[in-house]
Formats: C-alpha cells, sequence, structure tokens
C-alpha cells in the first residue's frame, strides 16, 4: 500500500475518482452481489445476518443496509470493509482508474523524513528483539516472558525484544551514522547528558515495539523485569508518536488470521499480549493514557464492535464513564459498544490466565450494551423516584444523548429515557414547556454527582402539601431534622404554608388558599406551583412529598456546611460545630460519584 499522507486530497479529485467508479464491481470484488430489480443485494458484511438486508444501488451509487444502516459510498465501503483510512481508501480507488494522487510538496518532504524515522526505529525493534534471541544477558528475559505464560510464538508476533543492561548498546550498534543519531534523539532512544555524551533511555527491560496500522515501529514501551520503578518506561512524544492517537495492537488486531471484527479495549500492553497468547485476537491498549475520541474515532472506522474492558473497582468505573461520554458522538449507524467490568483485582492478562480464552470471551460477548450501561449508571445517581430526581436526570441525559448522531439508535435511547422518567420521548427531548418547567436556570450540564437542586423543591413541597394538606402529619414527624434557615426559592411560601398549619392542622385546601392569598401570596403564584405537580397521581402524593423534604433536609444540610466551613476559615467553630461538620461532610460524601 502506497503510504498515507494525511495531506489534503482536493475535492475535485476525490470527485473524479467517485464519477470515475463504478460501486457493484468494487464491492462485488469483496463480497458477492446478488441483481434484485434495479438494485444488488447481499448479506451484509458489517453485520451479522441471515437474510440479506444489504442494497447497492448503481444509479445511486450508494449502499445501504436496512439491517443495521450501514451506508455509504465507494470511499466508506473501503473504509470500513477493509479497514482503510480515507486517504488510503482514496488511494487505492484511484489506482483502480488509473489516477495518481496530487502530491502537496511539503507533505511529500514530511512523508519522506518520516519514512527516515520509521525506518531508524523499524531497526532498533529488530535489534532489541536480536538481543533477547542472543545476548548472553537475555536468560533473565526470557524466564520472565515465560513466567508470565507467553510462548517464542507470540513474543516473535509482537515483535517483543530486550534492552539489556548498559548505557550504549543502542548507541553501539548505530556507530558512525550521523542522520540516525538525529533520529535516534529526536525519538528519544538515546538522551543527551549534560557533558554531552549520548547514552541509551531503555536498560534492562522487555521492550514493547509500538506500530502503527501499517506495522511501521513508531515508538516504544519498556517493562522492568523486577520490582523497580518505573514500571513502565515510553517513549517521549514526538512528531510520529503521540501517545493520544496511537493504540497497541492496533497492527496486530488488522492482521490477525479472522477479519477484525471486535475492538476489545483493555488497559496494559500485557493485556494485549496475553490474550493474543490465549487465542483472543483484536484487543488494543491505550499507552498508559486515557482514552482520547482520536484512539475512538480510529477504531469506530476500523470495526463495528467496540468493547471497553476496565477494573471493576472505582477508577475503571470512572474511566468507563469518560469513554462512554466520548463514544457518543461518535457513535455512527450498525456501531456496537459493550461494557465489561472485570472483578475486582483482575486484569484481562490475569483473567485469561487464570479462566482461560472461553470464560473471557463470554464475558466480552455478555459485555453490558453502551444503552444499559448508560441508564444503569445514570440512575445509580440519580434515583427517578421523584419529580426533582426525575427532572435532574433527564438534565443530566438529554445533551448527552443529544451528541449521538441523528439516528435510529439516538431515537431509542430518547425513547428509554422517556420510559426511565415515565414520559413521552417528545417530552424528554426538551420541548419548550419542559424545559422551562425542569431547567428554569437553562443550564444543563454534563456532570453526573447529584447536587440536589433547590431550584423547584421548595414550591413543589409547598403545592403537595396545598392539594393535601393531611401531609402536615409526615411533615410534622421530619420537621426538626429540616433547618430552618433553607435558602431556596419557594421557602417563603412553604413556611407560610406550615405556620398555618400549625394554626389549624386539619385545614382544608381551599381555606389554606384563601389564607395564603389574604398573606400576600398571589393567586397566579399559587397557581404555578399547581401546575408543577399536576401530573402526579393521587397515589403518589405522599411518595412525592417525602422525596421533597428528604431534598430540602439535604440542601440544608449542604448550606449549613457551607456555613460552618467558611466560619471555620474566620473563627474557632464551637465543639457542637465541628461535631455537626464532621457529621455533614461525611454524609456528603455519600453524594460523591
Ligand atoms: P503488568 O504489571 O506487566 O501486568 O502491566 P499491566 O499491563 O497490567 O500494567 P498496569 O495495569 O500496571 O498498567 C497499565 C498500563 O499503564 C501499562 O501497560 C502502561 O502503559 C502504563 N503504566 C503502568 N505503569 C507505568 C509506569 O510506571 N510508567 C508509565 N509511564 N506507564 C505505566
Ligand atoms: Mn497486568
Amino acid at each position: 500500500m502506497s503510504g498515507s499522507s494525511g495531506g489534503r486530497i482536493p475535492e475535485s479529485f476525490i470527485e473524479s475518482v467517485l464519477a470515475k467508479t463504478d460501486i457493484v464491481p468494487l464491492i462485488q470484488e469483496s463480497i458477492s452481489l446478488k441483481k434484485n430489480g434495479a438494485n444488488y443485494s447481499a448479506c451484509c458484511p458489517f453485520h451479522h445476518e441471515k437474510t440479506p438486508s444489504f442494497t447497492v444501488s448503481q444509479t445511486k451509487q450508494f449502499y445501504h443496509c436496512f439491517g443495521c444502516s450501514a451506508h455509504g459510498d465507494a470511499i466508506r465501503f473501503l473504509m470500513d470493509y477493509h479497514s482503510l483510512n480515507f486517504v488510503d481508501a482514496v488511494e487505492r480507488l484511484a489506482t483502480r482508474v488509473g489516477l495518481t494522487v496530487p502530491k502537496d510538496p511539503h507533505e511529500a518532504a514530511r512523508m519522506q523524513i518520516k519514512h527516515g524515522t520509521t525506518s531508524v526505529l523499524n531497526r532498533c525493534a529488530e535489534f532489541y528483539a536480536h538481543q533477547l534471541k542472543n545476548h548472553p544477558e537475555a536468560k533473565v528475559a526470557v524466564e520472565y516472558l515465560k513466567k508470565r505464560g507467553l510462548t517464542g510464538l507470540i513474543a516473535k508476533e509482537f515483535s517483543l525484544g530486550f534492552a539489556p543492561n548498559g548505557w550504549d548498546n543502542l548507541l553501539k550498534s548505530f556507530q558512525d551514522e550521523n542522520e540516525t543519531f538525529k533520529v535516534l534523539e529526536e525519538t528519544g532512544l538515546i538522551i543527551k547528558h549534560a557533558s554531552g555524551r549520548f547514552y541509551d533511555r531503555f536498560r534492562e527491560r522487555i521492550m514493547f515495539p509500538i506500530r502503527d496500522r501499517r506495522g511501521d515501529v513508531i515508538g516504544f514501551g519498556a517493562r522492568v523485569m523486577d520490582k523497580s520503578q518505573p514500571k513502565y518506561l515510553n517513549s517521549p512524544e514526538s512528531p510520529i508518536f503521540q501517545k493520544g492517537h496511537c493504540l497497541y495492537g492496533l497492527h496486530e488486531a488488522l492482521h490477525a488470521k479472522e477479519k477484525w471484527q471486535r475492538a476489545i479495549v483493555v488497559e496494559g500492553y500485557m493485556d494485549v499480549v496475553a490474550l493474543a497468547q490465549y487465542g483472543v485476537t483484536g484487543a488494543v491498549a491505550t499507552l498508559g493514557t486515557a482514552i482520547t475520541s482520536h484512539h475512538l474515532q480510529t477504531l469506530m472506522h476500523m470495526v463495528p464492535e467496540i468493547v471497553f474492558c476496565f477494573d471493576g473497582d472505582k477508577a475503571g468505573q470512572g474511566a468507563a464513564w469518560k469513554a462512554l461520554q466520548l463514544v457518543l458522538g461518535l457513535l455512527s449507524e450498525g456501531r456496537q459498544v459493550r461494557f465489561v467490568f472485570l472483578p475486582q483485582g483482575e486484569d484481562p492478562d490475569s483473567y485469561v490466565r487464570q479462566y482461560g480464552a472461553a470464560s473471557f470471551q463470554t464475558l466480552v460477548k455478555n459485555g453490558t450494551p453502551l444503552s444499559e450501561y448508560f441508564f444503569a449508571t445514570l440512575c445509580s445517581k440519580v434515583t427517578p423516584d421523584s419529580v426533582d430526581n426525575r427532572a435532574h436526570l433527564a438534565n443530566i441525559a438529554r445533551p448527552m444523548i443529544e451528541s449521538i448522531p441523528a439516528g435510529i439508535f439516538k431515537e431509542m435511547m430518547y425513547e428509554q429515557l422517556a420510559k426511565i422518567l415515565s414520559s413521552t420521548p417528545q417530552v424528554v427531548r426538551g420541548e419548550k414547556a419542559f424545559r422551562s418547567f425542569y431547567s428554569p436556570k437553562g443550564n444543563t450540564r454534563l456532570k453526573v454527582a447529584p447536587p440536589p437542586q433547590p431550584m423547584e423543591t421548595a414550591n413543589i413541597a409547598s403545592a403537595l402539601l396545598l392539594k393535601k394538606p393531611e401531609l402536615f402529619n409526615v411533615l410534622m414527624q421530619k420537621l426538626p431534622a429540616l433547618s430552618n434557615e433553607i435558602i431556596a426559592p419557594g421557602m417563603e411560601l412553604f413556611h407560610g404554608l406550615i405556620n398555618l398549619l400549625k394554626q389549624n392542622p386539619s385545614a382544608l385546601t381551599e381555606q389554606l388558599r384563601k389564607k395564603l392569598q389574604e398573606n400576600g401570596f398571589e393567586l397566579k403564584r399559587l397557581q404555578e406551583c399547581e401546575k408543577k405537580i399536576a401530573i402526579i397521581p393521587d397515589e403518589g402524593l405522599e411518595a412525592e412529598f417525602c422525596g421533597a423534604i428528604a431534598r430540602l433536609e439535604v440542601i440544608g444540610r449542604e448550606q449549613y456546611t457551607e456555613k460552618l466551613l467558611q466560619k471555620s476559615k474566620i473563627s474557632e467553630l464551637s465543639d457542637e460545630e465541628k461535631t455537626k461538620l464532621k457529621e455533614f461532610l461525611q454524609i456528603g460524601n455519600q453524594f460523591d460519584s
């Protein structure tokens, strides 16, 4: 394959390549098509199916799958079917129709430099691999790999190597090559000492060459063989090695025996290699950094399914949620995303060694689908058991779902959200009325921690109490826990009602309304509040009321905590205040994600 330049190809050139291409024979080179009226059809190559729903239109020069919605033109087909990037796909098409992609001269120069660099790095990888086979001290390394369950075959497949002890092993092997020296320094394989002399970066380590999709080495990860630190050392960033873009195992996954259908995203080099050792191909790892949207974009173009594999611990949950947020905006039709959480203390490497490949594959196959993970996580953070909480949930979920590209999946996510909120998709999509009702500040946020929103709680509590004054009995039991200094919109109405009910605990709705108006609360104001609870069925009033009171309690506690914290900055707190603060801070922590 010719080098993918990444440079800009003129739009007009792309058009002429497409104009000269016929999509039908192009696709037929990869899968067999049956003529079916005006169109051609086949079983879809992008998802598993038994009856053909993949259709190719010659007149439109377009393909579309009615099963998984995969669709596109000739370029898209090459990209998705053959895992090519855009430039490579255009180049392949151009060659087919006898055209040459015009080259930007600057780009060509850059390519030459890159080519020089990768050829040096390829040689370094060969050097390290050679050491693993031949160096007199390589026995430690071989033993280490064996101990971790790896065979020579897999070491060869991943071109694992060995950097021996010593400051100049690599240096010596490139002696008298001035140009090469420059490249070694630029890519961090040798380091210049203050004295002006150079020395090897990697010493006494197992070497993991990191390759780009074509197989060219672009950097290294290197592991110690004992308990010393740092456990892993990576090549520093360089023009050809950007950790936010590269994935370990990509080349190997693309060139495994079977067509790559599922990317298993893991955390470590060793996870990728160990899985391959056990016959689980297609795993890729980030290079010790969090996953980025560049990584995800790369994967989305190459495979129809991504399975994220995380530790079951808190860090793993956090990382998974971040990955989910990134992946939402990239979910093109026909792409599947799943989440697997391993048992505490296990990583894919230890898991596959202990339980075997079949068990690991089962985990992967049964991974939680994105939609399920999304809603389960949200509901675990904000229980949709009250109007306020459902509103809060809607406000978190809506912008996230909104970021999904238009399509069936997005619609389904809205439907699911509606179900959870006992609402309709139209409403949860955020029609104007709903928005002003649930989000008076109009600020929708991505943050997941559920800060209790003071905005409507007091008004809702008042409206409920007004509608069903018997709830005052419930309130009486809870009053001691409620701070009477809560600052929230509507608190004066709430207090007004409580005072009336204290004077006359058996007052009815109409009496209360009249008294409230006498006390200066406008009828319009009361009606506004009543509207907010109009959708709550009678049998739900008490539960909603309890929920609202509980939230007021939290709001009061938070405000009091804040006050004490402020006070503690300027003066000493009393013992009682200190105890209270400690207690409140502990309760507060339960709400942190
Ligand atoms: P093993 O201990 O060999 O099983 O490693 P692992 O692959 O399980 O690694 P671990 O879970 O400890 O870390 C995951 C990834 O984080 C590694 O593959 C590295 O990319 C990176 N990493 C771990 N330790 C270090 C370190 O000390 N320095 C740097 N730069 N990266 C590290
Ligand atoms: Mn490990």
